[in-house]
């Protein structure tokens, strides 16, 4: 007998970064982060669990390897004596839009595998499980702000995402400048493991980022845009630099990245409140408020080769159950 569930998540931007992990194997942080949840771009992930034989396809092509290993391993994590499953697996993101799609892909993954295999988890349990999967993907389970705290526990059951309630939506949009579409040249995991054993900036930036997460928190409460805004680019800044000198550096910005962070600047000149962050990857992320989306995304324009303005978006969710 088979059963079969769908999920829908959506990625999330990190405004104070996770870089770096305590725990390899479990992806634990070695530093609390807080994030944004983007509305429009979104995964949809439906599992049967209960088949012939493991079949993993992603956006329409059979995977193969890794990519599929990658699924089928985090399926071992939800029963360790599961059945053969089939994972269909699809993303909406306009092409190369630029934003890290493995936390839509593991929270929608975390939230329909365990739904098929009949374990109702709460939310934080599937925070924990969709943490395995790729440590972002954690913060994707809510909408809105949500506060990833590092934790302390060696088993990793208190590392996982909390939602920051606050009393009224906030009109905030997250302004995309795709410069450069092409995969990146190191992976998350590998950037992070070099980072942490080789870059002497690396303590710096931890000792620095969580207290940032907590300033951050305060800001969101508080609705104080330049104080959110000063603790994204300083994370984002410290982060890149822990980046760069490692050995070998680490180096994912690209002259058109920096470009937009020139063209954020003549936009603060001329009064317009944005700020940048940038992840692993050279695409450039402008937090503004929605009232000024449109001048951000016109001075952005013909600078890069493409722009998307994103709100803020809702939690994963079930869409099919068994
Ligand atoms: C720079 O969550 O993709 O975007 O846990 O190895 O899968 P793994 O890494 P991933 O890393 C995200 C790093 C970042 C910052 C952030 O999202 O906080």
């Amino acid at each position: 007998m088979s059963t079969q569930a769908t999920a829908v998540a959506h990625p999330n931007i990190a405004l104070v970064k996770y870089w770096g992990k305590r725990d390899l194997a479990l992806n634990l942080p070695a530093t609390s982060s807080l994030s944004v949840t983007l509305d429009q771009f979104l995964t949809r992930t439906t599992v049967t669990w209960g088949v012939d034989q493991d079949e993993v396809v992603l956006d329409g092509a059979q995977a193969q390897g890794a990519v599929a290993q990658r699924v089928l391993d985090f399926l071992d994590l939800v029963a360790s004596d599961r059945p053969p499953c089939r994972v269909i697996s699809g993303s909406n993101f306009p092409v190369a839009a630029g934003l890290a799609s493995s936390s839509s892909a593991f929270a929608a993954l975390a939230l329909a595998a365990s739904a098929a295999a009949g374990r109702a988890l709460e939310p934080a349990a599937l925070s924990v499980l969709a943490r395995r999967g790729s440590g972002s993907a954690c913060r994707s389970l809510w909408g809105g702000f949500v506060h990833w705290t590092r934790g302390e526990r060696s088993d990793g059951l208190d590392s996982h995402g909390h939602p920051i309630q606050i009393p009224e939506p906030w009109g905030l949009r997250v302004v995309v400048a795709v410069v450069h579409a092409g995969p990146k040249a190191v992976g998350s995991t590998q950037g992070m493991v070099r980072t942490r054993a080789t870059s002497p900036v690396f303590p710096v930036f931890v000792a620095e980022n969580e207290g940032l997460v907590l300033q951050a928190k305060q800001a969101v409460l508080a609705r104080d845009f330049d104080a959110l805004v000063g603790c994204m680019e300083r994370s984002t800044t410290l982060m890149h630099a822990s980046m760069l000198t490692a050995v070998p550096s680490v180096r994912y910005l690209k002259p058109g990245s920096l470009a937009v962070l020139d063209a954020v600047d003549d936009l603060r000149a001329r009064g317009v409140a944005c700020g940048w962050t940038m992840d692993a990857g050279p695409n450039v992320k402008v937090l503004c408020r929605a009232a000024d989306a449109a001048e951000v995304e016109r001075s952005l324009n013909g600078l890069v080769r493409a722009v998307n303005v994103l709100g803020l978006g809702g939690p994963a969710r079930l869409v099919e159950a068994p």
